[in-house]
């Protein structure tokens, strides 16, 4: 039987408009835009309105999506959504998502792996596609992460920004995704949590006590050396090389751990989609959002490789190759 590959028939995405920047937070906390800049390329990021949710962005980055496709939300048999902001605690983002497009009846869940969460939604999506389960699938990445940022604390405020991405994905017997995988360490749990939550109960602090925490340096650390092995299991699954990759598509958290994957990849810069200094990091929208400038604004054509990779709390670490 011939291979059935999923296909990235178009993206979308979606930002709040507030723009804030660096030195915007200079008034906030004790920071500098050089200290921010320095170490880790964020120049500006965008944060949600009161009152806007992780669900208004994603139904504005798959109306788009889909608007881009062709395909009516009622062609849809999935909908997979990583986000670690849901809006509310259940029913999942998926489905609110869903019912305001108007693909009711169709499957739709979330996904949370943190940073990972797109690329772990993808690879589910591809799995769905190829069991022959689904003919369409509509895959989101969507995060309103300043949301549970401690605006305090300068060792995190500055680095985070809200924003989402979706993708179109159809059977085809064209490649297509060659190769996903997925990884976790709930080992490392303690180097970036937010550590409250229904079941462990809340705190009496601001906010209830929901806020990132996050050992940075160690997170660098392992950050880097487990994207290069990524990448490695990534060529070696989809039976490439370096130099088949036409574009690397990574996480957006800091310009650094993207400069060390790129390296690993022996690609320079000018192949490297870098979106971190507009939007710093919005976790799961991150590399559906970074994908989506890609592709809207002409760099990344048809027919080219592009390797997708992200990497966030859990551990979590996650990647695509495919051909767009
Ligand atoms: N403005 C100014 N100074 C700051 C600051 C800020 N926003 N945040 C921290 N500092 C200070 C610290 O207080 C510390 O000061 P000290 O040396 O006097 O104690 C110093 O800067 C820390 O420097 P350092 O540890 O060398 O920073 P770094 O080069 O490791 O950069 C991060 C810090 C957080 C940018 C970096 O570690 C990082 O990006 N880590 C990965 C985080 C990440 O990507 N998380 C998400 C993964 S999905």
């Amino acid at each position: 039987m011939a291979p059935i590959y999923s296909r990235i028939i178009a993206t979308g995405s979606a930002l709040p408009e507030r723009a804030v920047s660096n030195a915007d937070l200079e008034k906030i906390v004790d920071t500098s835009d050089e200290w921010i800049r320095t170490r880790t390329g964020i120049r500006q990021r965008h944060i949600a309105a009161d009152g806007e949710t992780t669900g208004d962005l994603a139904f504005l980055a798959a109306q788009r999506a889909l608007e881009a496709a062709g395909v009516k939300a009622s062609e849809l048999d999935l909908i997979v959504l990583g986000t670690t902001t849901p809006d509310i605690i259940f029913p999942s983002t998926a489905c609110l998502v869903q019912q305001r497009l108007g693909a009711n009846g169709c499957a739709a869940f979330d996904v949370n792996a943190a940073c990972s969460g797109f690329m772990y939604a993808l690879g589910i999506a591809d799995k769905f596609i190829k069991s022959g389960q689904s003919k369409k699938v509509l895959v989101i990445g969507a995060e309103t992460l300043t949301r549970m940022v401690d605006w305090n604390e300068r060792e995190t405020c500055v680095l985070f920004g809200d924003g989402a991405g979706a993708v179109v994905l159809e059977a085809s017997g064209e490649p297509g995704i060659y190769a996903t995988c997925m990884h976790a360490d709930g080992g490392y749990k303690e180097l970036l949590w937010n550590p409250v939550g229904v079941s462990v109960g809340f705190r009496d602090e601001p906010n209830h006590g929901v806020r990132i925490k996050m050992a940075g340096r160690e997170v660098f650390k392992v950050a880097v050396k487990t994207l290069d092995s990524l990448v490695d299991e990534t060529l070696e699954a989809a039976g490439m090389h370096e130099s088949d990759i036409d574009w690397l598509i990574p996480h957006q958290a800091n310009l650094r751990i993207i400069e060390a994957t790129a390296k690993r990849l022996q690609m320079p810069m000018d192949r490297v989609i870098v979106t971190v200094d507009q939007h710093a990091n919005t976790s799961s929208g991150s590399v559906p959002l970074a994908l989506d400038y890609a592709v809207r604004s002409g760099k990344v054509q048809r027919g080219q490789n592009l390797l997708l990779e992200a990497f966030g709390g859990g551990f979590t670490w996650a990647s695509a190759l495919l051909r767009y």
